[in-house]
């Protein structure tokens, strides 16, 4: 594919995202909290995780090893924070979640599926394949952008894993209900972790400063913020006592 192909596809790709993202304030996405058995077959929860999780995985880690240009500059560093989230997301996260009677619609799993398939292809063949090895040198690992976006991109990823392992832990064994959780960040926002995996992947994208980066970002962010905005109104919708400054995923202003 020729990078002029490449980054038509992103564009295309880029707008179906702000289609995406307007529709999910008004479609909930049903899965977690919000599943529903209206969307066709079930799949167990667990599994559905890593099997969506999995293409993005697979897809960077092939082109870590087999792309052509992935080891000769510092573009391995890019590959290297991807598999490190993705390896969280794919064999960690789903098997520490409590279980529960709730299933996934299969819907969804497909539909994750491609998007993940979708962002690391662009990414990875971007990367391995069409990135000149030049740009990203000595210069890129010094440049303002790469150590803002890193920063970013850690502290990000900190906040994702902390507030997910608080959540995950508000069950004792045995239990299947929702608390409301508080401290750390969730005096301030209902969703921290989803806050934190928006940050990681600005992060990122200001780090590689590419187009299909900046494409990943977009669709993380057309994502997460009205996943955020639902858990938000379902809080305040099943628990009389939610406290009534905490917003949605921005502190302070959404
Ligand atoms: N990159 C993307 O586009 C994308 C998209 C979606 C999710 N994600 C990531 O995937 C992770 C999960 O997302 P999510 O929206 O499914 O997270 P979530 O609703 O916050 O749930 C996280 C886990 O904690 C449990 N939990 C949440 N709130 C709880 C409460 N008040 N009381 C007791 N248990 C609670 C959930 O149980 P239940 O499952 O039983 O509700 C689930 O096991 C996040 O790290 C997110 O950033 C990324």
């Amino acid at each position: 594919m020729s990078l002029e192909t490449l980054e038509i596809c992103a564009f295309i790709w880029l707008a179906i995202a702000i289609a995406v993202h307007v529709t999910m304030f008004f479609v909930t996405a049903p899965f977690g909290r919000h599943t529903s058995t209206n969307w066709g077959p079930m799949v167990n929860n667990k599994l559905g995780w890593v099997i969506m999780e999995l293409p993005s995985l697979g897809i960077m880690v092939y082109f870590l090893f087999f792309g052509t240009y992935s080891f000769q500059s510092f573009v391995w560093i890019l590959f290297a924070c991807w598999i490190f989230h993705y390896l969280n997301r794919t064999f960690i996260y789903p098997f520490r979640i409590k279980a529960t009677d709730k299933k996934m619609p299969l819907f969804i799993v497909l539909n994750a599926i491609l998007f993940n398939c979708v962002n690391a292809g662009l990414n990875g063949y971007f990367l391995a394949e069409l990135a000149n090895p030049a740009v990203y040198g000595m210069d890129w690992i010094t440049a303002p952008h790469f150590i803002v976006g890193a920063t970013f991109f850690i502290v990000g990823l900190s906040i994702n894993w902390k507030a997910d392992h608080i959540l995950i832990n508000l069950r004792k064994p045995g239990e299947t209900g929702y608390k409301i959780p508080k401290g750390f960040l969730f005096d301030y926002i209902s969703s921290p972790n989803l806050f934190g995996e928006i940050l990681e992947w600005s992060g990122f994208a200001l780090m590689a400063w590419n187009l299909p980066a900046l494409t990943f970002m977009v669709w993380t962010f057309a994502n997460l913020v009205p996943r955020a905005k639902n858990h938000h109104d379902w809080y305040r919708s099943k628990f009389e006592d939610y406290p009534k400054r905490r917003k949605a995923v921005f502190p302070y202003i959404f």
